[in-house]
C-alpha cells in the first residue's frame, strides 16, 4: 500500500481511539490530553510487566482491544501469541489495518469482532491464556461475575484488570446506563453496567478464585489525563493463579479484606475443592495428551514396520530375481566350456588330420621328385648314349 493510499485509510475514520504513528503517518495526532493517558496508563500498569519480561513467550488475551493499542505492546514486549476481541467494528478494522502495516502475521496475533460472552463461552479456551488483559471494559457489561468466571477458566495465571470502581468503602455495586453501543455486534449492546466498589472487586475475585491485589498508582497531580486514577474512580488490579504479583508490582495495597469469617471460610473451602478438582482435571487431561501422543507413536511405529517389512519383501524378491540370473549366468558359463572343450576336440583332430594329409603330400611330392629326378636323368643318360 502506498503512503497515499494509507493516508486515505487512516483518514477515513470518523476518529481514532490511540494515536498510532504508521510510516510516519499519525492516527490521532490532535487528541493530546487522551494519546498521553494512554500513555500514563501504559507506565503505571503495563510497564512493569514489560520490564518483569512477564509477556515473553506468552499467550495473551485482550478484552475489549479497541483498535489494538495494548496488543501491539504485549507482541513488542515478546508475546508468542495474542488474541483481541472487540465488539466494535470499526475498532477491529483499525486493528487489523494496523497489525498489517507492521506486518504482523495472522499465527502471531489475531484480532476479531465478537461478543466477549460469545467468545468466552466457547469450552475449547480453557486454560488458553498466560496473561489476560481487560482494561476499561468491566463498566460496559451487566454481567461481571460470569465475566471473571470465564476468565478465570481461560486463564493460567495473570488478569491485570482496570476499571472505573464505584468509590465507596463498602462491598456494593452501582448500576449505571451504559448507552451508545448502536454499532456492536448484537449480543454485545448491554444498556446497563454494573459497577463494583473496589471492596466489592476483591470478594468478586476471591469467588471467582484469583489472588487480587490493588496496584497503587504513582501519578502526580499535574499528570494529565488520568483524573480519574488520582481521585480514586479508577483502579487497577493485578490478579493471578500462580505467580506472586508482588515480584511484578513494587507498590501493591493490601487486600481489603474484611469479608465476613463465614464467608473466607466458605470460600476457603470451595477453592481448595475447586483447585483439587482443577489438578485433577489438570493431571487428566497430561495423561489423556499422554495416551494420545503414545497412539500417534504406536502408529508412526507400526507404519516404518510395515515399510520395513515391505522393504525386506523387496529385497527377497530382488535376492530371489539374482539367484536366477546367478543361476543361469552359471549355467552359460558351463554350457559355454562345453562348447569350448568340443570346438578343442574337434581343433585337436582336424589339426592332427590336416597334419596327417600334409604328410602324405609330403610323402608324394618327394615320390614325385624322385620320379621326376629318375626320368630326368635317364634321359640325360640315354640321350648322352645317342
Ligand atoms: C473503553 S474501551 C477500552 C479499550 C482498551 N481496552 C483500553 O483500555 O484502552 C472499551 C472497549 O470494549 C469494547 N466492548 C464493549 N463491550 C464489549 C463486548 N461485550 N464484547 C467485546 N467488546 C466490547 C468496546 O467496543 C471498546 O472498544
Amino acid at each position: 500500500m502506498s503512503q497515499e493510499q494509507l493516508a486515505e485509510r487512516i483518514a477515513a475514520y470518523p476518529s481514532w481511539f490511540y494515536n498510532f504513528n504508521l510510516n510516519g503517518i499519525e492516527t490521532s495526532p490532535d487528541t493530546v490530553e487522551s494519546n498521553r493517558r494512554h500513555e500514563l496508563r501504559k507506565e503505571f500498569f503495563l510497564d512493569p510487566l514489560i520490564q518483569a519480561s512477564a509477556f515473553a513467550g506468552k499467550r495473551v488475551l485482550d478484552i475489549g482491544c479497541c483498535s489494538g493499542f495494548w496488543s501491539f505492546h504485549a507482541l513488542e514486549a515478546g508475546a508468542e501469541y495474542v488474541l483481541g476481541v472487540d465488539a466494535w467494528p470499526q475498532a477491529i478494522e483499525q486493528a487489523q489495518l494496523v497489525a498489517d502495516v507492521k506486518n504482523i502475521s495472522a499465527d502471531r496475533c489475531e484480532f476479531r469482532l465478537e461478543d466477549i460472552f460469545t467468545l468466552l463461552s466457547q469450552q475449547e479456551l480453557s486454560d488458553s491464556f498466560d496473561i489476560v488483559l481487560c482494561l476499561g471494559f468491566l463498566y460496559h457489561i451487566k454481567r461481571p461475575i460470569e465475566l471473571l468466571e470465564h476468565i478465570y477458566r481461560v486463564s493460567r495465571d495473570l488478569l491485570i484488570l482496570d476499571t472505573t470502581v464505584y468509590d465507596n468503602d463498602d462491598a456494593v455495586i452501582s448500576l449505571r446506563p451504559d448507552a451508545g453501543k448502536q454499532s456492536y455486534v448484537e449480543s454485545a449492546r448491554d444498556r446497563l453496567a454494573f459497577v463494583p466498589s473496589e471492596k466489592a472487586l476483591h470478594w468478586m475475585m476471591k469467588e471467582v478464585g484469583f489472588q487480587c491485589r490493588t496496584i497503587q498508582h504513582a501519578f502526580s497531580s499535574d499528570d494529565k489525563g488520568v483524573a480519574d486514577y488520582i481521585n480514586g474512580e479508577r483502579m487497577v488490579f493485578a490478579c493471578s493463579k500462580l505467580t506472586d504479583v508482588s515480584s511484578i508490582y513494587s507498590d501493591l495495597k493490601d487486600k481489603p479484606d474484611d469479608a465476613p469469617a463465614t464467608l473466607l471460610e466458605f470460600l476457603e473451602e470451595y477453592h481448595q475443592n475447586k483447585h483439587n478438582e482443577a489438578q485433577e482435571m489438570r493431571r487428566l487431561k497430561e495423561a489423556q495428551q499422554l495416551v494420545r501422543e503414545r497412539e500417534a507413536r504406536e502408529l508412526e511405529l507400526d507404519v516404518a514396520l510395515k515399510e520395513a517389512q515391505q522393504l525386506v519383501r523387496e529385497r527377497e524378491a530382488r535376492e530371489l530375481e539374482l539367484d536366477v540370473a546367478l543361476k543361469e549366468a552359471q549355467q552359460y558359463v558351463r554350457d559355454r566350456e562345453k562348447d569350448i572343450s568340443v570346438l578343442n576336440a574337434q581343433r585337436e583332430k582336424d589339426i592332427s588330420v590336416l597334419n596327417a594329409q600334409v604328410e602324405g603330400l609330403k610323402y608324394l611330392i618327394d615320390r614325385i621328385e624322385k620320379h621326376w629326378l629318375l626320368g630326368f636323368m635317364s634321359k640325360i643318360f640315354i640321350g648322352s648314349r645317342d
